[in-house]
């Protein structure tokens, strides 16, 4: 293939962009969008505070807008994200307990019945482990309304859209020796054998100098795979974008059935949440940088 979504079709495999609807009118990034990719994620329009900034409120124009942009051009989506300590609305931040697990409830119910069908996959819950070595969960507001609200959120995710993927998606989560990477898989392995909704774990895979790409990074997504469950690396972005490391990864997740996919973490250096690290695929004007020839290559 001439570009990276049909030569990974060719493999049997999506390669997706972050989206952010607001440059859905810049026809430099859409010319690139439309050409190079078959999957989008939206970057911030699926998330609690985009989509429910008032309680019961939901709002889903700009979430409508990147999904209609996609599937209109034969791309699939992946949703992010239904469940997070971080990007929560005002109202959602104060809230504790059973109010807030009934309200998590709802809100994972709400938005996935939205998009019913729409969504090949979804982060149901995002980042809800602790960094460092302790292995233990992340103190949240969500934490807080008891440890089975991870399994809570993906039975409601299940029942609101059977169709849908449901992945649990994380960074630093890597090197297969980290302790938070060792804790995701206890959880998935736990997950399979109760029965508990689970069928594909997200890498973001965020990599620069202090979360470097790791040696044994396709141990971490055989180990994944071996579980049962789909691998997909959803947000991937690598500071100063070394052609090496982007090939490595592509290799990695082809020497995988189960990888499926590879999401970059947006389009052109000026679009990326990390500019400075000038991390992506494609220069801020537009032009194919070392590491897009790597990719291109290497799939
Ligand atoms: C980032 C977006 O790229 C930024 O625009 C926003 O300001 C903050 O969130 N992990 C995730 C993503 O799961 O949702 C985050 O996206 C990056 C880290």
């Amino acid at each position: 293939g001439t570009t990276l979504g049909a030569s990974a079709a060719e493999r049997g495999r999506y390669f997706g962009a972050a989206v952010a609807a607001n440059k859905l009118s810049d026809s430099a990034y859409t010319t690139i969008l439309n050409r190079e990719f078959n999957s989008v994620t939206p970057e911030n329009e699926m998330k609690i505070d985009a989509t429910e900034p008032q309680q019961g409120q939901f709002t889903f124009t700009n979430a409508d807008r990147i999904v209609s942009h996609a599937r209109s051009r034969g791309m699939s989506v992946r949703g992010h994200t239904l469940a997070w300590h971080s990007q929560q609305p005002g109202w959602m931040q104060n809230m504790s307990g059973s109010a807030l697990r009934q309200a998590m409830l709802n809100h994972v119910t709400q938005v996935a019945t939205h998009f019913r069908g729409q969504v090949v996959a979804w982060d149901v819950v995002n980042e809800a482990f602790a960094d460092g070595g302790s292995g233990a969960r992340r103190d949240s507001n969500l934490q807080r309304t008891g440890n089975d609200w991870i399994e809570a959120a993906f039975r409601a995710a299940r029942a609101a859209d059977p169709g849908a993927k449901l992945c649990y998606n994380d960074y630093n989560t890597d090197d297969w020796t980290h302790a938070k990477t060792q804790a995701v898989y206890n959880l998935v392995r736990d997950f399979k054998q109760r029965g508990v909704p689970i069928d594909c774990v997200g890498l973001q895979s965020h990599f620069n100098s202090g979360s470097p790409y790791p040696g044994n990074y396709r141990t971490t997504l055989s180990s994944f795979a071996a579980l049962g469950v789909d691998v997909q690396i959803t947000e991937l972005d690598i500071q100063n974008a070394p052609a090496d490391t982007y090939r490595n990864v592509v290799n990695d997740c082809l020497a995988v059935a189960r990888c499926t996919g590879i999401t970059v973490w947006g389009i052109r250096d000026s679009d990326s949440w990390r500019a400075e690290q000038n991390p992506l695929l494609f220069t801020s004007s537009g032009a194919k940088k070392p590491a897009y020839d790597a990719v291109l290559a290497a799939l």
